[in-house]
């Protein structure tokens, strides 16, 4: 038996209690972290000061400009959709007593606390900045409370959104609208800024708007959140922040999985990976790991590949692998393919029209049986049969209520469940009648009576995983860290400037950062959410051909015929591999490299 040593033993205990409450070895380090700051904000001594803004000649075209105009008469006749650009401010343009609050909204994503650290610093000690607990629902509420320099300085450069918390509310109702008043004017606010994702970006568009023919004076600015990456606007805009930490966690967790999978020859991982429509974060860690397959909704949905096309795609790949020796692979399947598989996605448009209509009825039914025989007649028949044909467990899911802003809960549908039992079928059959999948021509597989004997007597083990919530709240990279920090004092900076109705952007990652804002309403078009269309922000999808696609494409067959994959490792917050941004945006925006990002000179902020 090892005895703990007497002296040592209490202080190693101590030393152990002390790092409890977000006070790791870690977290106490990377509070300390410089984080670079564009020369925008900057003044001649290096000090953080608010920039002001001028008006570019780049316009922002709404997708339908008229329904734009009679939804955003006020916000358009303003703004006229034209992007600003941030401009070092000249002389003293000390502004003070203003009342900034801020919120976040809908999923986590890692950075939100340098946003807070970045209006902190901007509004400095002459203006006050403002929280709103728990989202849009707290907006609704007026939980609001005011944020101090010492909890800035306990947040800086951590993950999470613990300080603040979230929420999905949508703001839709009047007596929502006046909610909000309510909030805005008892508190005093000269500004309110919404941290989130295209759906908060709406809201925001909406409260600006509302605000302005109330005739309450209060900017309302966006800032773009979402580990998604699909708020995102072309050069304007790369990416939304927490999409560069998310990515690069479930990379290095995939990584490992392809590292596995090669060392222990037995098994397929199939991989769920978040991102609820855009394939954005599936196509960013295959660029990192090099998997044998990686899925792609918006490429399924352009090709019209239906569920068994998928599934024969990856069945193939299997069977050509396993002629060569591999029974053992690696499969990335984006968290929203469901809904680019045509014959799914009218089955789920046709399921939200009779929940839209039945929302009621269905909820009280009991059993899946009982909603099933009430549902079933109001579908297509292929539709009821594609239903009928799924698993339990998907069905269900896909009856389960929809988010409040219409969307399908994706995240707890078992895609790569459903893949699995579909592709094993498959791979049985194959074994079953040889014959039918071997031979010449006719898309058949050629192979020796030795290989077709060996692949017959091979087993398909697989395993499940989904990559979620573990990469939402992660401490932000490098990368995330500068970028929030900086929409921090882009948003600041535009409501101090006067500014509402604009998100805030950064761009140029490359070259120092360029700092700009972006009109709300000329991001806007029509969705449709719960059976009917709907005023929102537009999602950015992948583009297949954009470089980032290109690229991914022009490699993928080699990918899957031998293991090529590579294991970008663990997040470094510091050393060689520290300034990486995601490979897909250094792609499309045509950087140099993605080994190192540009966004200032390094500032190590206090708060006192
Ligand atoms: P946001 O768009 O609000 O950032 O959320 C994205 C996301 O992380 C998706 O990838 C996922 O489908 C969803 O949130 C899960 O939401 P919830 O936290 O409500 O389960």
């Amino acid at each position: 038996m090892i005895m703990p040593h007497r002296d040592t033993a209490p202080l190693l205990a101590l030393a152990v209690a002390k790092t409890s409450a977000k006070h790791s070895l870690f977290e106490e380090e990377i509070r300390k972290l410089p984080v670079p700051v564009c020369s925008v904000f900057l003044d001649e001594s290096g000090n953080v000061r608010p920039a002001v803004f001028r008006e570019t000649n780049s316009v922002l075209p709404s997708k339908d400009h008229e329904r734009t105009l009679e939804i955003f008469p006020l916000t358009v006749a303003r703004n006229k959709n034209v992007v600003l650009e941030a401009t070092p401010a000249t002389g003293p343009t000390q502004i003070s007593g203003k009342r900034v609050a801020v919120l976040f909204s809908g999923g986590p994503a890692a950075g939100g606390h340098n946003v807070l650290a970045g209006l902190k610093a901007v509004l400095g000690k002459e203006n006050t900045l403002l929280g709103i607990k728990k989202g849009p629902k707290g907006l609704i509420n007026g939980d609001v409370f005011e944020i101090g320099c010492k909890q800035v300085s306990e947040i800086i450069n951590t993950g999470g959104f613990d300080m603040l918390g979230t929420d999905r509310t949508k703001i839709k109702s009047p007596q929502q609208f006046a909610k909000v008043k309510e909030t805005v004017v008892n508190n005093k606010l000269d500004g309110l800024i919404i941290a989130g994702g295209d759906d908060s970006n709406t809201n925001a568009a909406f409260i600006a708007e509302y605000l302005e023919r109330e005739g309450v004076k209060c900017s309302v600015i966006g800032i773009p959140k979402t580990i998604d990456g699909d708020l995102a606007v072309g050069k304007y805009l790369p990416i939304s922040f927490g999409f560069d930490t998310a990515s690069k966690i479930y990379s290095e967790l995939v990584g490992n999985l392809t590292q596995d999978a090669a060392s222990a020859v037995k098994y397929w991982h199939f991989v769920k990976l978040m991102g609820r429509t855009a394939s954005k974060i599936t196509l960013e860690v295959a660029l990192q790991t090099k998997p044998a397959i990686a899925l792609i909704s918006e490429e399924v949905a352009a090709k019209n590949m239906s569920l068994e096309d998928i599934v024969n795609y990856v069945v193939d790949i299997i069977t050509e692998r396993r002629l060569k020796g591999i029974n053992h692979g690696v499969v990335l399947i984006p968290e929203g393919l469901v809904e680019f598989i045509p014959e799914m996605r009218t089955l789920i448009q046709e399921l939200n029209k009779v929940l839209a209509d039945y929302e009621a009825d269905i909820k009280d039914l009991p059993t899946l049986k009982n909603k099933q025989e009430f549902i079933y007649p109001l579908l297509s028949p292929q539709s009821a049969q594609l239903m009928a044909s799924l698993p339990e467990g998907i069905e269900e899911m896909l009856i389960l209520d929809r988010d409040e802003h219409g969307n399908v809960k994706v995240s707890q549908i078992e895609t790569e469940k459903l893949l699995i039992d579909k592709i094993r079928y498959r791979v049985s059959e194959i074994k079953r009648h040889p014959e039918r999948f071997f031979g010449e021509g006719g898309g058949k597989i050629e192979a020796t009576p030795e290989q077709i004997d060996k692949i017959k007597s091979l087993s398909l083990s697989t395993q499940s995983h989904f990559l979620g919530y573990e990469g939402r709240c992660g401490k932000p990279t490098p990368f995330d860290a500068a970028f929030t920090f900086n929409l921090g004092l882009t948003a600041g900076s535009l409501v101090l400037a006067g500014k509402t109705g604009y998100m805030a952007a950064l761009t140029d990652f490359d070259k120092g950062g360029r700092a700009l804002g972006l009109p709300l309403s000329g991001l806007i078009t029509s969705e449709m959410r719960k059976g009917k269309p709907e005023e929102v922000i537009e999602k950015s999808l992948v583009e297949l051909f954009l470089p980032s696609f290109q690229v991914f494409a022009e490699n993928r067959d080699q990918w899957a015929r031998e293991d090529l994959f590579s294991s970008p490792g663990p997040i470094q917050h510091w050393g060689p591999t520290s300034r990486q941004i995601p490979i897909s945006v250094a792609l499309d925006q045509g950087y140099a490299d993605y080994q190192s990002f540009n966004l200032g000179e390094e500032r190590t902020i206090e708060f006192e």
